[in-house]
């Protein structure tokens, strides 16, 4: 009788766990991380408005002709970047002026895209929506196409107790499913957690990191969210000045967002104008640093020298264990199969 009573307890629990994580946003903060700046109060999360902006995110009806998605720049299997252009590529073949971004651990960053210009998630959709070279609509026509759809006006009551569909409610939904991308379950947070450990070559490839990278690319988040040089010199061909397009100011000047490096191995091609195509053209870049009289910001001054091939190498297999198949493949994260045919039915 104790023994049936146990299992019998054992599996209320399991039940539990069952049901909790099932009806749980994705999203968490890690253990030893940070608190994340995302206002939370602003839009509280649910598992509803998640998968409702997932369905957003994926649905190319949102786009003009209906024939871009959110996700057609922001793949998940490369970190939600697209890794097939170093532009971003969008509505009729059109070519933008940047790489596009991975989206990653979003909830702990302040402000948006390479040079700052947005400052909070819940606006940036917006951008996408109405650009001539992205998803060119209008967010009137994107509104009118929504209240059209039974689908999303079921949906929308579902998740936020109204089915008349407003701007701000289709922000709010889609940026429920961007905060929601969390990734700390790379074989760096296994080791950081005493589960794994670094082989001798991602260990000097760590002491490298520590050494010359981190103080820009810090951990846990691999960036410390603020616009530096990392000593590029100007794409002749766009004239990007980075943040210095959104203040104004001189010293602005070719400062860009410093990216996490979390599932760089994935998110090829690198920089915000694509321009290197693999990890080892990046570290070659870095590498010959010391020799180029292109202004860096001061956090790289420590690397007076080359890196050699041996410590590049290093450096590359310690980048990879930033990757972390746990996101990359997270099937909560996916194009939602089930709703293939359920998008706009009255356009
Ligand atoms: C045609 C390609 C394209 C499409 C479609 C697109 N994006 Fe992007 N996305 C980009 C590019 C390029 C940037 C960087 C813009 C910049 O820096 O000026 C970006 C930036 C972002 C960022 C900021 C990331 C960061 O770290 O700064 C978010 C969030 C984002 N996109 C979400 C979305 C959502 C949501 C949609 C759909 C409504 C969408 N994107 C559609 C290309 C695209
Ligand atoms: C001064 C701060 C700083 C330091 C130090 C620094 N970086 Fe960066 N890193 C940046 C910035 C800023 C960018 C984006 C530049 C751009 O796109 O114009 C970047 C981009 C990258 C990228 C491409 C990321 C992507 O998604 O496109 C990689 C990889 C990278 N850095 C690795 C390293 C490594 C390895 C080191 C150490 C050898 C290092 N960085 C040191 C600021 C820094």
């Amino acid at each position: 009788m104790k023994l049936l009573l146990r299992i019998f307890g054992m599996l209320l629990t399991l039940v539990f766990i069952f049901s909790a994580t099932r009806n749980e946003h994705p999203f968490y903060v890690p253990k030893h991380w940070p608190l994340p700046s995302y206002d939370f109060e602003a839009n509280p999360i649910s598992l509803d408005k998640f998968e409702l902006g997932r369905s957003l995110f994926y649905d190319p009806d949102l786009s003009r002709d209906s024939t871009i998605s959110c996700a057609n720049c922001h793949l998940q299997y490369s970190g939600f970047t697209h890794i097939d252009h170093a532009l971003s590529h969008g509505i009729d073949g059109k070519i933008g002026t940047r790489n596009s971004p991975v989206l990653i651990n979003l909830a702990w960053q302040n402000s948006f895209h390479w040079d700052g210009g947005v400052s909070s998630l819940n606006k940036q959709a917006i951008n996408p929506l109405t650009h001539a070279k992205e998803m060119d609509n209008t967010l009137h026509e994107v509104l009118r196409r929504l209240n059209n759809s039974t689908f999303y006006r079921k949906r929308f009551y579902q998740a936020f107790g109204e089915s008349t569909i407003t701007t701000d409610l289709l922000l709010k939904a889609l940026s429920n499913f961007t905060i929601g991308l969390v990734s700390a379950a790379s074989k760096y947070d296994h080791v950081k957690n005493h589960h794994a450990k670094f082989t001798e070559q991602e260990s000097a490839g760590y002491s490298l990191f520590k050494k010359y990278c981190a103080s820009c690319h810090q951990e846990p988040l691999f960036t410390k969210h603020e616009f530096k040089s990392n000593g590029l010199p100007i794409n002749p061909k766009l004239n990007d000045y980075g943040r210095m397009e959104i203040t104004n100011r001189s010293e602005d000047s070719l400062l860009f967002k410093i990216p996490t490096l979390r599932n760089i191995e994935f998110s090829f091609p690198y920089m915000h104008d694509g321009r290197f195509k693999q990890l080892k053209d990046v570290l070659a870049h870095y590498s010959q640093l010391h020799v180029s009289n292109i202004p860096k910001s001061a956090e790289l001054k420590k690397l007076n020298r080359t890196l050699s091939d041996h410590e590049q190498k290093d450096l590359i297999a310690f980048l990879k264990t930033l990757s972390d198949p746990t996101f990359l493949f997270n099937p909560l994260f996916k194009y939602p199969q089930n709703e293939r045919n359920a998008s706009f039915e009255n356009k």
